[in-house]
């Protein structure tokens, strides 16, 4: 892995969506894309906890048994959709054509990007957000080590393109309100980051419920502890150091990097705050989706 020809290039655009470079490639395998009835579709703008979410998806689908959540990476166990490399052997597509069902997919791309496929057969799908503070910092390290990504640029105009919808997969904002109306007529579970990280047990129950599993105190226990920070975080089957540093270099950023809410207060300068909000303000008017960007005190 490691193509040097599609790595630090300019996103290309997809349908008005600027895209990571290599996943733009050869984009017509999108259409020819065959959802299965059974499918469970995980789905999150980037850096929204989206590998928190599918270890935990894993782990309830089989029983909170870690032995079994270790049989293979988390690239492999819950193949990524859009991923495509030219020359390597690890298109998603191409992956989830072999993988057994219930399969399960992991996607960064907006409702109207998704594959026909899946919507027409009603899978069951899964979005976690997360506050938009956060995701815009969680991002701007993201794209330090990851070499997929466009050349990376300083905090100060990253804030910027963020908010402009400059970056892969485009707006945040467009992202989780287009999501969050898919809710009133397709099975589709609305987690947020905050609240999995503020009451796991509650959220991984709606996740349990939502996959029609009933989980005792003791497995619900054990998946908690299973898919903690700190855990996951020292996990090579779920950390990402097993992919090659060519294509994303944990010693620019971990990729486990510090998982809390409210990190946006140690990189936002208060300029940005006051840019960043009537941006939101504005983006965000007229829809219900609420997001809370630090830790509530009881
Ligand atoms: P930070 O960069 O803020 O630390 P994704 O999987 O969608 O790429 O999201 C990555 C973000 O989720 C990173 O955020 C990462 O640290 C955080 N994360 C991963 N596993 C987590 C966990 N078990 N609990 C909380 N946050 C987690």
């Amino acid at each position: 892995m490691g193509t040097p020809e599609v790595q630090r290039k300019d996103m290309k655009m997809i349908n008005g969506y600027p895209m990571v470079y290599a996943f733009a490639l050869n984009w017509e395998r999108m259409d020819e894309f065959q959802g299965r009835p059974d499918d469970i579709v995980i789905s999150t703008f980037p850096k929204s906890g989206t590998t928190w979410i599918s270890e935990i998806v894993d782990m309830v689908l089989n029983g909170g048994d870690t032995e079994k959540c270790k049989r293979d990476v988390i690239t492999t166990k819950i193949p990524m959709l859009e991923l495509y490399e030219p020359g390597q052997n690890i298109s998603g597509i191409e992956v989830l054509k072999t993988t057994p069902s219930p399969r399960v997919i992991k996607t960064h791309l907006p409702t109207d990007l998704l594959p026909k496929s899946l919507w027409e057969k009603k899978c069951k799908m899964i979005y976690m957000a997360r506050n938009a503070k956060d995701v815009t910092v969680s991002y701007y390290h993201f794209d330090l080590m990851n070499n997929l990504h466009p050349v990376p640029c300083a905090w100060e105009e990253y804030v910027l393109k963020f908010l402009d919808g400059n970056v892969p997969y485009g707006s945040w904002f467009n992202h989780v309100k287009t999501w969050w109306e898919k809710k009133k007529d397709h099975p589709l579970l609305f987690l947020y980051y905050e609240d999995l990280k503020q009451n796991p047990k509650e959220e991984i129950k709606k996740v349990a419920s939502f996959l029609g599993k009933t989980l005792d105190e003791k497995t619900l226990e054990k998946i908690i502890h299973h898919t903690s920070f700190e855990m996951m975080k020292d996990n090579p089957m779920v950390n990402y150091t097993h992919l090659p540093s060519s294509m994303m270099d944990h010693s620019k950023s971990p990729f486990m990097r510090k998982g809390t809410i409210g990190d946006w207060k140690n990189y936002f300068t208060v300029a940005q705050n006051e840019i960043f909000d009537a941006v939101y303000e504005k983006e965000m008017s007229g829809t219900t989706l609420k997001f809370c960007t630090e830790i509530q005190s009881n």
